[in-house]
């Protein structure tokens, strides 16, 4: 694509949602317009389908930032059984992010193939540690062939300080019941009902170990229907690579674990680095689903486009912690960065991630009636339960911590864990933000937002909302008249 189409294109598609040339503007300097419709309740909108590659499909058109104060695995879980997707951040060491998508890959599954085990000769302390490690309630003893020799859960030692006793001493011994692999899902679960058991170990002819049904596993998938799942039935979620690291080798380990998407976030990932990396990774991880990002015009877009990737992260500068605007002058108004980098995604055929500075519904509906096809959240997400870190009281107020990527704070976090050499001008911020609850709650207040705002366009899926979503620039005085004044 020759520079002049992609004046073009940006040129009819601006002109297309009603968004002026110049000046660039963002979020609070537009309105939707609102059509008549037959459209009568926003709970006439039930589908909030979209996707992130061409075979890569979320129910919300939400997902979390892969920052160090917002998303690891429970952030991530949480997201993906609310139809959204998590992305396991980068500054976890590689072996860490692994343990994290294998967590993520384990929760709520039914059926989990190669169960974590431990060697039916080790002793309680081990035993626990383990556990704890891989964040379960219960465990499988094996010996070296795989074959089965008890179970243990927490309530069997609840009781039992000696953690140098051996397991087999508490262990709940075989025979167990257990079925072969040809059982059906009805069938298993009658099983576990009639014996009241949480754990069905599912064994080959040989009486080999090969996976196990979770009565837990079960009931999540009925209690969350609207979560992203994997072909196996296993929950969705991202992880990031680092590009200063071995980012080949930390693909194929991610990947292997199982993760559904691989991102790679650099603060400027319009560079040939970034573009070979690309290269790299679409060549040898063919059907890998590869997220790259950040960036904010469309010649970036068609300069990572033509080197593989599937979805690209649009945003300099404008989330909550971000100081790269002020510090270096470079950053593009949101609202116009999404509209024109999306303008050619969309001719190449790949997808969009707007990412930074969405603080309420109103950023989220305007985000993607200018054609992203999922917002990135950090600090709505970083104040919740599901996010890493401590809630603490100040006053009368609970808080929690969030910072910026590029912050001081983090950089010498940093240093001291060995992953980066030295601090770099520092541009992001660090501080405390209200605790806000669940992430269920501060979604479903994103989602009732964007459901109304698709009501009022008259739109009943994604895809409609972005076909007939158009803007009214507005004036100061307009945007005063809209805010509550009591
Ligand atoms: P929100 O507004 O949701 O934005 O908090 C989250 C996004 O902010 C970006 N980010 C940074 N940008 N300096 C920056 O300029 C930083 O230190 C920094 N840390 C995070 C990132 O894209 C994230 O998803």
């Amino acid at each position: 694509m020759k520079n002049k189409s992609i004046a073009a294109l940006m040129r009819s598609y601006l002109k297309l949602k009603g968004l002026p040339l110049r000046p660039a503007l963002s979020f609070d300097d537009v309105q939707i317009i609102n059509n008549i419709s037959d459209i009568n309740s926003r709970s006439d909108i039930k589908n909030l389908r979209t996707r992130l590659a061409r075979n890569f499909f979320l129910n919300i058109p939400i997902v979390s930032a892969n920052m160090d104060t917002v998303t690891d695995a429970r952030m991530a879980i949480a997201l993906a059984r609310l139809g959204g997707l998590g992305f396991i951040h980068q500054f976890f060491p590689l072996e860490e992010r692994i343990r994290q998508v294998m967590e993520v890959k384990r929760a709520d599954n039914a059926l989990i193939e190669r169960p974590v085990c431990i060697g039916h000769w080790e002793t309680l302390g081990k035993t626990k540690e383990v556990m704890k490690k891989y964040g379960i309630s219960s465990i499988l003893l094996t010996d070296d062939h795989n074959y089965l020799y008890g179970i243990i859960t927490s309530r069997d030692y609840r009781f039992k300080d000696d953690d140098s006793l051996p397991v087999e001493k508490v262990m709940t011994k075989m025979p167990l019941i257990t079925a072969y692999v040809t059982i059906s899902r009805k069938e298993a679960e009658n099983l576990m009902e009639k014996h009241k058991i949480e754990k069905l170990p599912i064994i080959d002819h040989d009486g080999r170990l090969v996976a196990l049904i979770s009565a837990k596993g079960i009931l999540k998938e009925k209690e969350f229907p609207n979560a992203v799942r994997d072909k196996k039935g296993r929950l969705v979620v991202g992880a990031a690579l680092r590009l200063n690291a071995d980012y080949m080798k930390e693909a194929e380990k991610l990947l292997a674990a199982g993760a559904d998407v691989l991102l790679l976030d650099t603060a400027r990932a319009g560079s040939t680095r970034v573009g070979e990396a690309v290269k790299n990774i679409k060549v040898k991880f063919k059907d890998a689903i590869l997220v790259v990002g950040n960036i904010d015009t469309p010649e970036e877009v068609e300069f990572l486009a033509e080197a593989g990737a599937d979805c690209v992260k649009i945003g300099i500068g404008p989330g909550a912690a971000c100081k790269t605007q002020e510090e270096t002058g470079v950053g593009l108004p949101q609202l116009y960065a999404i509209a024109t980098c999306v303008a050619i995604a969309k001719e190449l055929g790949i997808y969009a991630i707007a990412d930074g500075g969405i603080r309420n519904g109103a950023c989220l509906s305007k985000a993607l009636v200018a054609g992203a096809d999922a917002v990135m959240i950090g600090s709505l997400f970083a104040g919740t339960e599901e996010s890493p870190g401590i809630t603490f009281r100040k006053g009368n107020q609970l808080w929690k911590h969030y910072r910026g990527s590029a912050s001081l704070e983090h950089q010498l976090d940093r240093i001291k864990s060995g992953s980066l050499d030295e601090v770099r001008n520092p541009e992001g911020e660090s501080g405390v933000i209200p605790y806000a609850g669940s992430v269920h709650s501060v979604i479903e207040g994103l989602l009732g937002g964007l459901r109304s705002s698709m009501s009022y366009v008259g739109a009943r899926d994604l895809e409609e909302y972005w076909k007939s979503g158009k803007f009214m620039w507005r004036t100061n005085a307009g945007k005063e008249e809209g805010k509550p004044r009591i």
